[in-house]
């Protein structure tokens, strides 16, 4: 890590971040950071950057094996991915998602899904989405030494049963939000993901728990922001979610790069002799 001034603020962890850091941040008002890391060179990129948490989404149904959405990725695609991140990493806390199918059907099929993310791929928590009918699940992790994150709000894996990518948590739809955070938190949940809600109902279930809450398109209240990397670095086309900023333009340099060795190549430029046996 560099000599840049901590963004754990002064809660500094020396070795892996866990749980309590977390908390600690909370009670301090330190705000954090979190991205989506699908493989080696990002994460450690992102861990060095002062990232203090990574997560393998479900998102990487799109972003790494090009499907139209985070329905059909697997347990086994995932945790290949994970076993990247975690084998490359030292400091950031790793959470697996646990996609579609691999957890709803009961307490037991998560808890045997999220053992195999812990076991195989070295996650050090899971995510899961839903409302208060995941209860049973996060509280059979949680006693069994499973950290889980919550997510809550927009949940992708429902998708089809929410009518499409809508703003949840509008008018008297806000206390379900705040009810269903709260029994999270009841729970053991170590954290609340909050997606796409108003920026007021993000702050209002912020204020309603101690635990941390992570907002991807919930306003600038909650403790922490999670982006996907591909957004966050501008690899994406095409229209963007509001909630997306770009930080940079990667893909213009990685296109340039690439059009910089293929021409060179064409012209036989490359390699040169100081690339040449
Ligand atoms: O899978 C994912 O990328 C997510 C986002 C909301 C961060 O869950």
């Amino acid at each position: 890590m560099s000599d840049q001034p901590s963004p754990y603020g002064n809660t500094k962890p020396t070795t892996r971040v866990r749980i309590p850091h977390l908390k600690q941040m909370k009670i301090e008002g330190q705000k954090w950071a979190m991205l989506t890391a699908y493989d080696m060179y990002s994460a450690a990129i992102f861990e060095e950057a002062g990232i203090p948490v990574l997560l393998v989404g479900d998102s990487a149904s799109n972003n790494v094996y090009g499907n139209d959405s985070t329905l059909s990725v697997t347990v086994d695609e995932l945790i290949s991915l994970v076993r990247a991140v975690s084998r490359s990493t030292r400091r950031a806390l790793v959470i697996a998602d646990l996609p579609f199918g691999s957890y709803q059907a009961s307490a037991e099929q998560c808890f045997h899904t999220a053992v195999r993310f812990m076991k195989e791929a070295g996650a050090q928590a899971v995510k899961l989405e839903g409302g208060i009918e995941m209860l049973p699940q996060v509280e059979k992790l949680v006693s069994s030494g499973i950290p889980v994150m919550a997510h809550i709000g927009f949940t992708p894996q429902m998708e089809h049963q929410l009518g499409g990518y809508r703003v949840q948590g509008r008018g008297d739809d806000a206390q379900r939000l705040i009810d269903s955070a709260k029994a999270f938190e009841a729970a053991g949940a170590f954290a609340i993901l909050i997606e796409m809600v108003p920026g007021d109902v993000g702050r209002a279930i912020t204020e309603a728990v101690s635990i941390p809450t992570v907002g991807i398109g919930a306003g600038n209240q909650c403790d922490a922001q999670v982006l996907v990397w591909q957004d966050m670095a501008g690899l994406r086309t095409g229209r963007l979610p509001r909630f997306v900023k770009q930080y940079a333009d990667l893909r213009s340099v990685l296109h340039t790069a690439a059009s910089d060795f293929a021409r060179e190549v064409g012209e036989g430029t490359f390699p040169s002799p100081e690339h040449t046996f």
